[in-house]
């Protein structure tokens, strides 16, 4: 057993999704959240970038003595590799492979078109975890595209998800390669895009589509599950949540991913604190 809470960090409030899925599954953990709103989005930097950014949130979590990390960020995620975790003293797990995993699972017609940021698609991190699962699965032949949708954080962060017909005219217009492609599977590789996964959907004909938040957050609580890691399953878990920007525009939008009162706790860090 470990009394400590679970850390979760993204680029901004996508990924709240995933700690959704962790209340849902996990209602006995703590979890401290860090969302850095400051500098959100991450997905059209360079790689050095993300990285320094990404150090810094870890090293924040790691000021609140959490006991194992979740990078709910799938851009965040393409730096985690093992070489980077090396230098960390708790487990960091990201959102790609348990996203990868389920996808080629799902996927009827070998076709898994992949949405994300500019960031994440240029890594092919989601087309070598889709390959080797696929190779494992005895299904090599699945193909895949990425397709960067640069529109779509700034659409969510800023609360225009429902409003439409802007929203349905950014989603129409970044789709048009993948309505070509004619994947049945597609992932939302960006633990934001679960705020439009109906639009997206319905621009897509009804395909199926793999949550990256959701995803994570249950890899995760098998881990900690597998590793003797949970809390006592009678304590009531908390939520704690922090940002680099303005608190008032985290709760104004954090209710669109989380309805409940744990978001009226957020308190703003100094990203000028985060800097190792
Ligand atoms: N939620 C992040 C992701 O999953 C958003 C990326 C960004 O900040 O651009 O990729």
């Amino acid at each position: 057993m470990d009394k400590r809470p679970i850390g979760v960090f993204d680029s901004g409030l996508g990924g709240l999704t995933a700690v959704a899925e962790l209340k849902r599954l996990l209602p006995h953990e703590d979890i401290v959240y860090f969302g850095d709103t400051a500098r959100v989005p991450y997905g059209n930097r360079s790689r050095d970038t993300i990285e320094k950014f990404v150090r810094q949130d870890i090293e924040f979590l790691l000021s609140k003595d959490v006991k194992i990390i979740l990078a709910a960020c799938c851009t965040a995620s393409t730096i985690v590799t093992d070489e980077l975790r090396a230098g960390f003293p708790v487990p960091i797990l990201g959102a790609i492979e348990a996203t990868a995993q389920t996808a080629v699972q799902s996927t009827k017609n070998s076709r898994i078109t992949i949405l994300g940021t500019s960031a994440t698609v240029k890594s092919g991190a989601f087309e070598r975890a889709i390959l080797a699962h696929a190779v494992e699965m005895q299904n090599p032949d699945v193909q895949t595209i990425g397709v960067a949708c640069p529109l779509f954080v700034p659409l969510i962060e800023n609360g225009y998800a429902d409003k439409m017909p802007i929203a349905e005219w950014i989603v129409k217009d970044h789709l048009q390669r993948a309505l070509e492609f004619g994947a049945d599977t597609v992932i939302l590789g960006c633990t934001h895009y679960p705020l439009i996964s109906d639009l997206i959907s319905d621009v897509l004909g009804g395909v199926t589509t793999v949550n990256s938040g959701a995803e994570s957050a249950k890899q995760l609580a098998t881990y900690i599950h597998e590793h003797d890691m949970e809390n006592a399953r009678d304590h009531r878990g908390a939520c704690a949540f922090y940002v680099s920007d303005s608190c008032e525009q985290f709760r104004r939008h954090a209710g669109m991913f989380l309805q409940d009162d744990d978001v009226m706790q957020a308190s703003q860090v100094s990203i000028d604190a985060l800097v190792p």
